[in-house]
């Protein structure tokens, strides 16, 4: 073990998300000495709140961005390590928009090695196991230090190229830094974008929660206060250019996960619903930690999953006021993801006329406006630039006669073997606009012809919608 580094002053950037703030507490309820300074944006994932309460004489709040060169070079100077929790972290929000991912993940990453080789200050990387892709289902492997990257997502491959920058400027520099890539957190203050609190104020509020694809990816559970604590031991104890894993020992498959979250809650187990699967959805992650705990002896303290998900049920149950206001948007944006994942992967780009007054040129535009407009507007669907979206390439044309004119009337489902209202994904649309989810069980029993007339369907009442709106495409 290398010399034990005494921290006096450190920054934590995102100390106001989720994971860093859990970090911000661990260090004020464990290491009187330390001051800490958050460097937040808050963006829609950072709450004040999370840090609220702490000691002022140690914990400073400075809201800015990472990328933010020169207010780097005010707040850097002066402090002797940078804990780096700052990111987009979700993985859905990635894949409709992976651009803030780039900026933040990759250029903030950047921003703050330049400014740690210009003050010297030690530096930790917090990063994700999903750098590593994903293991099979039926795979006894664990991931480990030398497993090769693999990132699957918009949002893996960000963090995967912000491990890259650490180490590329490491070596060329010689900075003094470590990393960390830890499996799944779960614990009080996770946004409700997440799978287990989207799912726990699902219940609270009667709605049914939301399975992707068949429910088997597993994901290895850690309680965030065990993510801190080593994290702690890393930033003091770990050996310069370093990657350890984090992780406790705790796969479960999400179907388990969801059936324990309903039952803590009272619910019958199977009260759920099954909707279309994550694109690229990585099926697997597992960590050894075996160097974390040989090297710097560091433990998990919640070993006992189902009594720290009932902790956090709890939680979330006595905390409305903390998640509510950031619950109506974020399923807003949800449902305007599920459009976007239909219309915008799955869907032929076509040319269709569907109305004699207008031509739709591609399905993924007009998912990109729904989501976009659905981002801006919550439940409003008002495309900012409707021209440019339609403007964009046409791609191969589906035949007019592919889609019978029933499917434009709006109460029969056009391979006639079901009733749009009670069951067909293409009414998602418009229950989209009752505040209600999407299901998409056409894409998920192989009905694709089916599944691709409720697409169109989608489209031609998404159409009528923006008219409705008086936007001229
Ligand atoms: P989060 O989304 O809850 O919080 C992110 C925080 O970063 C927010 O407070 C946000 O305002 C802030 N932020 C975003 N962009 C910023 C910018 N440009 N400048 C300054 N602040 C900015 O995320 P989280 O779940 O707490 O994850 C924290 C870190 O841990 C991330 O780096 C993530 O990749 C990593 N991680 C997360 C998990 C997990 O299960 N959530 C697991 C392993 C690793
Ligand atoms: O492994 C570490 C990663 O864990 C972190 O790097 C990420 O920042 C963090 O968000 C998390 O990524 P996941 O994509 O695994 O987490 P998420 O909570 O989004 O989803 C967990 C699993 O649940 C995943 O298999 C997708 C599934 N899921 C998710 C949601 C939101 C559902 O089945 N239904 C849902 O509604």
């Amino acid at each position: 073990m290398s010399e034990i580094f005494e921290p006096k002053n450190i920054i934590v950037t995102g100390g106001c998300g989720f994971i860093g703030s859990n970090f911000v507490h661990y260090v004020v309820n464990n290491h009187p000495g330390v001051h800490v300074t958050v460097l937040d944006k808050l963006t829609y994932a950072g709450n004040p709140e999370n840090i609220a309460g702490l000691p002022s004489d140690r914990v400073e709040l400075v809201v800015g961005d990472i990328c933010d060169a020169e207010l780097l070079d005010r707040i850097v100077p002066g402090h002797d390590a940078i804990v780096h929790y700052a990111a987009e972290s979700h993985n859905d929000n990635s894949i409709a928009d992976p651009e803030p991912f780039l900026r933040t993940n990759v250029e903030g990453t950047f921003r703050l090695l330049e400014a740690v080789r210009k003050y010297g200050v030690r530096y930790h990387h917090v990063s994700t196991d999903e750098v590593y892709g994903d293991l099979a289902l039926d795979d006894p492997a664990k991931f480990t230090e030398e497993t090769p990257y693999h990132p699957s997502s918009p949002y893996s491959s960000t963090k995967a190229s912000s491990d890259m920058l650490v180490r590329a400027w490491t070596r060329t520099y010689g900075l003094r830094t470590t990393i960390s890539n830890c499996s799944n957190n779960y614990g009080p203050y996770q946004h409700v974008e997440k799978f287990i609190p989207r799912q726990i104020t699902n219940i609270i509020d009667g709605v049914r929660p939301k399975l992707y694809g068949r429910g088997e990816n597993v994901r290895d559970w850690i309680h965030t206060e065990d993510h801190s604590s080593a994290v702690w031991d890393i930033l003091t104890k770990g050996r310069m250019g370093e990657t350890y894993l984090i992780g406790a020992d705790g796969e479960k498959n999400n179907i388990t996960v969801l059936r324990m979250i309903l039952e803590a809650m009272g619910r019958d187990p199977e009260d759920f619903d099954w909707v279309a699967d994550r694109p690229g959805h990585d099926r697997r992650y597992a960590i050894d930690s075996t160097k974390l705990q040989r090297e710097l002896g560091w433990r998990p303290a919640h070993t006992d999953f189902a009594g720290g998900l009932k902790a956090t049920i709890d939680w979330y149950v006595a905390n409305e006021s903390w998640w509510r206001p950031a619950k109506e948007a974020t399923e807003a944006r949800y449902r305007a993801q599920a459009i976007f994942h239909v219309l915008g992967s799955h869907a032929p780009y076509g040319t269709y006329n569907c109305t004699g007054s207008g031509v739709v040129k591609s399905w993924a535009d007009i998912a990109r406006a729904v989501f976009e407009a659905a981002n801006g507007n919550g439940d409003r669907v008002v495309p900012v630039s409707i021209a440019d979206y339609y403007a964009g390439a046409a791609g191969p044309v589906v035949p007019r006669s592919t889609f019978p004119s029933s499917s434009r009337s709006g109460s029969t489902c056009p391979t006639g073997r079901r009733s749009l209202r009670s069951t067909c994904p293409c009414f998602g649309i418009q229950l989209y606009y009752q505040n209600e989810p999407m299901v998409h069980e056409g894409l998920a029993d192989g009905r694709a012809l089916h599944a691709l007339y409720c697409m169109v369907n989608c489209a031609v009442k998404l159409i009528s919608v923006i008219k409705l709106d008086g936007i001229e495409y």
